[in-house]
């Protein structure tokens, strides 16, 4: 897209940059165009707005937060866009924390509360509001909602929000200007790094960051929702490939990318993580992301991807598929000891078992399979797991906590998580995988080039664990008549 307001002379438009152009009144512009353009315009306010969803939850997870840092000012930032190429960005994602603690999405925001006289805190989200018209900020600066939309006016804001709202360029002075201990969220906006270089430590920084990354590993019933939301579009993501597996055979795993692309867009917000369209041996690489390869008929598809619904929680799924629609008897072998480990790990999700149970499950059942096949010589299952031998095809571990991120809580404390014990509430992945190098000589020739891996997303509850993924088939005969379904 070219700009409308093109400075009239190509010196001035060589000179100068689009975004600096943009940027106040450039030669071109007569006062009488300048004029007109400050008015003439209908007031678009919205008025008796109803708060958003989740509203309350983010008041609850704003109390825990000020319980903890009781007199300190802690300052959490939605983020900065950041350059693709020249004047391109990547897609805007608003930090979780921020997005966590507020329910909104609007970039270069931040959240900061203040410790109140009488104890506890008093939020303010600092927000971009609505341009104004008189200064020509709204057509004539990149960030003008003739350029980028709408936003909400502030009022707006807090009625959708709960949460009072402040010009965000009032913040880098009140920030300078604030006294009192202050805690900030790193890595998401330099600018307010700069304003309180003075004013934080790093290790009392982490403390906040490792306190929200705790405080999100048990989800509340929005959370919840929201995670059942995203399976259930991943779900569909999944159907729709199945149903153009021909196409992908024609093209690429590139065919498989953007059909899944094209569910979490018009479902969700985006995808959670790169999808992993891993077809033949391309699925013993774990982050196969590149997806450029062939799709082949007598192959198996690994297929690794998650929808994020539009308040940012993401599902992780994997379905190991033949492509042809038939598992091969080797390819069942191996694909049913994984469902078997599996199933194992699934089992063993339970409130008061401990985080690592599940996997030692899979992992069990793993060796014993390989040991089976005769691939561990004469050692036994104990002995294998015991020197962790198995490792070499199992590759990894068996799950991970799930949110809004796919690696969710990733800087909760070891004994928040890895030590930890599961309680109701706490979502994770049971994904074991068994993968075959194409050029693991330690194997018969024909297990080369294979991977399998099957990922489902599983919420603790009261009795028990609920697989929110479970609409996708996983047991092979259920995924061949799932399969032979949906191809017609
Ligand atoms: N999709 C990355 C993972 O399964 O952890
Ligand atoms: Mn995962
Ligand atoms: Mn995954």
């Amino acid at each position: 897209m070219s700009e409308e307001l093109a400075p009239e002379t190509p010196e001035a438009a060589e000179a100068e940059p689009i975004k600096q152009r943009k940027n106040g009144l450039y030669p071109g512009i007569s006062d009488e165009l300048a004029e007109n353009m400050k008015s003439g315009w209908a007031d678009t306010e919205l008025h008796g707005l109803e708060p958003i969803a989740q509203a309350s939850y983010t008041a609850e997870r704003r109390a825990a937060l000020s319980a903890r840092f009781p007199g300190e000012r802690l300052v959490i930032p939605a983020g900065n866009l950041k350059t693709r190429s020249n004047d391109t960005e990547y897609a805007f994602r608003a930090s979780t924390e921020y997005a966590y603690l507020t329910g909104d999405l609007t970039q270069d925001s931040a959240l900061v509360l203040e410790p109140a006289a009488e104890g506890g805190h008093e939020a303010t989200v600092y927000l971009l509001p609505r341009s104004d018209r008189e200064n020509g900020e709204f057509w004539l600066d990149g960030q003008g909602e003739l350029w980028v939309g709408r936003r909400n006016s502030l009022i707006e804001a807090e009625q959708l929000l709960g949460i009072p709202a402040k010009d965000v360029r009032e913040l880098p002075a009140a920030l300078t200007a604030a006294t009192g201990p202050v805690r900030n969220v790193r890595g998401h906006d330099a600018g307010i790094e700069a304003a309180l270089t003075d004013k934080v430590t790093a290790e009392r920084d982490e403390e906040l960051r490792v306190f929200l990354s705790e405080a999100r590993v048990v989800k509340d019933a929005f959370e919840i929702a929201e995670l059942q939301k995203a399976c259930d579009a991943t779900a569909r993501g999944f159907e729709d490939v199945v149903k153009v597996l021909d196409k992908a055979e024609a093209t690429s795993e590139r065919y498989i990318e953007g059909t899944f692309f094209l569910r979490a867009r018009v479902d969700g917000n985006d995808i959670g993580y790169g999808s992993i369209c891993a077809a033949g041996p391309h699925a013993t690489t774990l982050h196969w992301v590149r997806n450029d390869g062939a799709v082949r008929s007598g192959e198996l598809l690994l297929l690794d991807a998650g929808v994020e619904t539009d308040e940012l929680y993401t599902a992780d799924v994997t379905r190991t598929l033949p492509v042809n629609g038939t598992f091969s008897p080797l390819q069942r072998k191996i694909y049913d000891a994984v469902y078997e480990a599996q199933e194992a790990g699934i089992a063993a999700v339970k409130p008061g078992a401990a985080f690592r149970d599940f996997h030692d499950a899979a992992q069990r059942v793993l060796a014993e399979k390989l040991v089976e096949w005769g691939l561990l010589g004469d050692l036994t299952a104990e002995k294998v797991l015991e020197l962790g031998l198995q490792r070499r095809w199992t590759l990894h571990g068996t799950g991970h906590m799930l949110g809004m991120d796919v690696h969710d809580c990733a800087v909760a404390r070891t004994e928040s998580y890895v030590n930890g014990t599961l309680e109701p509430g706490v979502c994770l992945t049971v994904e074991p995988g068994l993968y075959f190098q194409a050029d693991d000589l330690t194997v018969p020739e024909e297990y080369r080039g294979i991977g399998v891996r099957i990922e489902d997303d599983i919420l603790v509850t009261e009795d028990g664990n609920r697989n929110l993924s479970a609409t996708l088939p996983r047991r092979s005969d259920e995924v061949e008549a799932w399969m032979a379904r949906l191809k017609g």
